[in-house]
């Protein structure tokens, strides 16, 4: 039986989702990968409170070389946020010759042409399917399932943490503090939660998808961005009286004259369907030449939809190893792949 070892870094909201996804697959990844995968090491800063959140305390360390030296662990996952040493840790793992999973969207929207470069120089994967719209796939749909389109536009809602706050105040009356303590204690929250309620996480998420739908370099810098904090309760009274909703939407356009992209809030027609999307799920429309319009729903962050979609980019490295593929992004030709790997 072939063992696939990974090293984890960070053990938070998104690093226990994946450790107790993993532990559930434990039977079913078998016969689905032909592998088994197994977390050997994790890195946190709080190696107390990180021990009492798995069986076996000795897989948890305070020392990156611990993953990074260790010639048996071929994939890393970084679930620990932030830009560093988040972005040295991804680019050593990349150069020591391991394949790297991640869900930090900070860091791909600004370093990820930087950080894929790394991946093909080193012939590894990189891939952060759980950056944009947690547990939705979107990134993989969008190059791989609709790259026979031309993709013009896409919009949505890209931040749970605000689509939450926004549903709680409109639906129960509740005050925007509490509502995003809430959001924080459920787990769907940035460590620093002004990324959430300004708008940028949402721009993060818009510049990684437009960069892959447009097949283009969008990055955080190149959309506007406005959040939900100036939004009070007397607005959300004068939108529902209007029919209307307000919602924190995402919207990119490749147009003649460039690309647009841009997050604020916005009122949307009651009956329009992203009205309907609430709580802390995710909502992506895309219109492309050939398959017209498509719209992408879930759960847009938290522990086990975000973890859904970082062990999928896990089993999907895992069948690139085993199969023997040519490990490019997007590479799905897994059992006849005629190009090696590079260094084969
Ligand atoms: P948390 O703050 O809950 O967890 C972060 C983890 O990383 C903790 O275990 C922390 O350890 C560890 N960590 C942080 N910095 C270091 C460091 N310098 N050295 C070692 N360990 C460190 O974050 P989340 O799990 O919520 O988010 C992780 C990533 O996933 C972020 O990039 C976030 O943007 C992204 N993401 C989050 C989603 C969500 O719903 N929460 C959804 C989609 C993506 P310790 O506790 O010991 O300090
Ligand atoms: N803080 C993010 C959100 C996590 O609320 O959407 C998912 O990316």
């Amino acid at each position: 039986e072939r063992v696939i070892k990974i090293g984890m870094l960070g053990l938070g909201t998104v690093g226990t989702g994946v450790y107790k996804v993993l532990k559930s697959q434990q039977e079913e990844m078998l016969p689905k990968l032909g592998a088994r995968v197994e977390l050997k090491k994790i890195l946190v800063r709080n190696v107390e409170k990180a021990a009492a959140k798995v069986d076996d305390p000795s897989i948890v360390t305070m020392n990156f070389e611990d993953i990074a030296n260790d010639p048996e662990i071929e994939i890393v996952v970084e679930v620990m946020g932030g830009k560093q040493p988040a972005m040295n840790y991804i680019l050593a793992c990349l150069d020591a010759g391991k394949n790297v999973v991640t869900a930090n969207k900070d860091l791909v929207a600004s370093e990820g042409k930087k950080i894929l470069a790394a991946a093909k120089r080193n012939g590894k994967d990189f891939l952060y399917e759980a950056s944009v719209a947690g547990g939705i796939p979107i990134i993989r749909p969008v190059k791989q399932c609709l790259a026979a389109n031309h993709i013009t536009e896409l919009m949505g809602i890209f931040n749970g943490t605000t689509n939450f706050i926004l549903t709680k105040m409109s639906q129960e009356g509740m005050e925007f503090g509490d509502a995003l303590r809430l959001a924080q204690d459920m787990g769907y929250a940035e460590a620093d939660p002004t990324a959430d309620v300004e708008g940028l996480d949402a721009g993060r998420k818009v510049a990684i998808l437009a960069s892959a739908a447009f097949n283009s370099r969008v990055t955080f810098e190149d959309v506007y961005t406005e959040g939900i904090t100036k939004i009070t309760a007397t607005d959300i009274q004068y939108a529902k009286e209007m029919g209307c909703t307000i919602k924190l939407l995402g919207v990119a356009k490749d147009t003649p004259e460039g690309i647009e992209a841009r997050v604020h809030p916005m009122l949307i027609d009651s009956n329009h369907p992203l009205a309907t999307v609430n709580d802390s799920y995710n909502a992506v429309f895309l219109t492309g030449d050939a398959v017209q319009d498509t719209m992408f729903y879930g759960r847009g962050a938290g522990e086990l939809p975000t973890a859904s979609a970082v062990v999928g980019d896990i089993f999907d490295v895992v069948r690139n190893i085993l199969w023997n593929c040519c490990g490019r992004i997007g590479c799905t030709c897994y059992r006849e792949c005629p190009i090696k790997r590079v260094g084969e």
